[in-house]
């Protein structure tokens, strides 16, 4: 049995803002900017990086190897390969991909986009996510998995957000408790944008 080791944060009026990255008119042609929000910094990419070696020295601990590491996508992808790649025992890597959102909102309904391609059977598997919210679209995926039979089954978040919980779900692992904003950056999106930004940033109505 493995505890839930938890970081919180709290946003700040000073921190500083990414670009807004608002699409710029390709040089020559007379098209307006479209505004897009600038994301306020929550988490800057040093504070995760150090973060992300926390938590990947924890799972060495407590994990049988090898460990078999299925990333959720899209969100997922920026976290998995740094935490793999801060691991030390041998793992295997996979991905699986779910959506249940569309602009800032959940359906509610989660849609299995992508399965994974190894099998699962007897292996120690760690899934990992970019951020629980309503703890949704991790059940679906975690009851999705247990019906695989795998040996063990771990699961790790880069963020939580409790205060919008809808389904009781078991988190190993977590690198932050946030309070209740929308974050982008470090792999999380806003309208597939944002994805690329190096660390978390609140991004907020201007
Ligand atoms: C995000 C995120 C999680 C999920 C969490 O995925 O990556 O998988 O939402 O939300 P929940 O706890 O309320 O279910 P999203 O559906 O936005 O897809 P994406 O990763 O492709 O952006």
């Amino acid at each position: 049995m493995t505890r839930a080791i938890r970081s919180s944060v709290m946003t700040s009026p000073f921190a500083a803002r990414y670009d807004s990255g608002a699409v710029r008119p390709a040089p020559g042609r007379r098209q307006a900017l479209i505004p897009m929000p600038s994301p306020r910094v929550l988490l800057p990419a040093g504070l995760i990086e150090a973060r992300v070696h926390e938590l990947a020295a924890a799972i060495d601990r407590d994990v049988p190897t090898p460990l078999h590491v299925i990333g959720v996508l899209t969100g997922a992808f920026v976290f998995v390969a740094d935490l793999v790649r801060a691991l030390r025992g041998p793992l295997t890597v996979d991905f699986i991909a779910a959506s249940s959102y569309a602009g800032t909102s959940t359906s509610g309904q989660v849609r299995l986009l992508q399965d994974t391609t190894l099998p699962l059977d007897g292996r120690d598997v760690l899934l990992v996510e970019d951020i629980v919210d309503t703890g949704l679209t991790l059940q679906a995926l975690q009851d999705h998995l247990r019906a695989r039979a795998p040996r063990s089954l771990r699961t790790v978040a880069l963020l939580d957000k409790p205060s919008r919980r809808r389904a009781g779900v078991r988190l190993d692992y977590v690198g932050f408790t946030i309070p209740d904003v929308f974050v982008v950056g470090y792999g999380l999106d806003y309208e597939g944008r944002y994805r690329n930004l190096p660390g978390v940033a609140e991004l907020a109505d201007e």
